[in-house]
């Protein structure tokens, strides 16, 4: 079974010769995903909720935009909660298995980035109402399709199109306004037409 361990962590998000993305491109992410969010709910972010969140690396970025921002982070991996779960503040919990948190949500922002390509077809339609209820304002949800070119990890990667994604986002109540950006169900009754992509 593959292993979110420290050496997945090193390989993919440390090393220098070898890692993918870099702290610029994610602090660009995390600006687009708080601004999204703020634009849609009229202030600034107050949570932020991050599924499959790894080492939570949105965690200090998402608290130097936003010092007052409640985050918490979702994530199988025992390395992941034994080196960061309380300073970051991840519990332990899968994609499928998100109800059974109950989480009280809504939250402002939902970051599920890098996770559902690696998240098998049963568990994904099992979680994704769930994330939907928890999404107040935007979610990010960074996805590789079928049709990207991408450098990065494939192993227990799953090959979907863009429209399977599309289709399964849309049943959960989800909106796309682009960029890897999907409003909530509230968010998305009261957006005009143009603000959905
Ligand atoms: C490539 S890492 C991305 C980590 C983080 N989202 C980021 O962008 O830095 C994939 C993460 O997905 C998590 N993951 C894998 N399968 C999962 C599942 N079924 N449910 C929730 N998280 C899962 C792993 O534990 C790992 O932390």
């Amino acid at each position: 079974m593959k292993a979110y361990d420290r050496a997945y962590f090193d390989r993919w998000y440390r090393d220098p010769g070898r890692r993918v993305g870099t702290a610029a491109e994610l602090a660009r992410q995390a600006a687009l995903a708080v601004a999204a969010a703020e634009v849609v709910l009229a202030r600034p972010i107050r949570s932020g909720l991050d599924i499959g969140c790894g080492e939570a690396a949105w965690c200090p970025v998402l608290r130097r935009l936003r010092p007052e921002v409640r985050y918490l982070g979702v994530d199988p991996s025992p390395y992941a909660i034994a080196r960061y779960g309380r300073s970051r503040r991840i519990v332990s919990g899968s994609f499928g298995s998100l109800a059974s948190l109950n989480l009280p949500g809504p939250y402002d922002l939902v970051v599920c980035a890098d996770v559902l390509h690696y998240v098998a077809d049963r568990e994904l339609s099992r979680g994704l109402p769930e994330l939907a209820r928890l999404v107040g304002g935007v979610a990010f949800l960074e996805v590789q399709t079928q049709g990207d070119s991408f450098t990065g990890d494939r192993q227990g990667w799953v090959r979907r199109t863009a429209n399977r994604y599309r289709s399964l986002f849309r049943r959960a109540g989800l909106v796309p306004c682009g960029l890897h950006l999907w409003l909530g169900p509230e968010a998305a009754a009261a957006a005009s037409a143009l603000e959905r992509a």
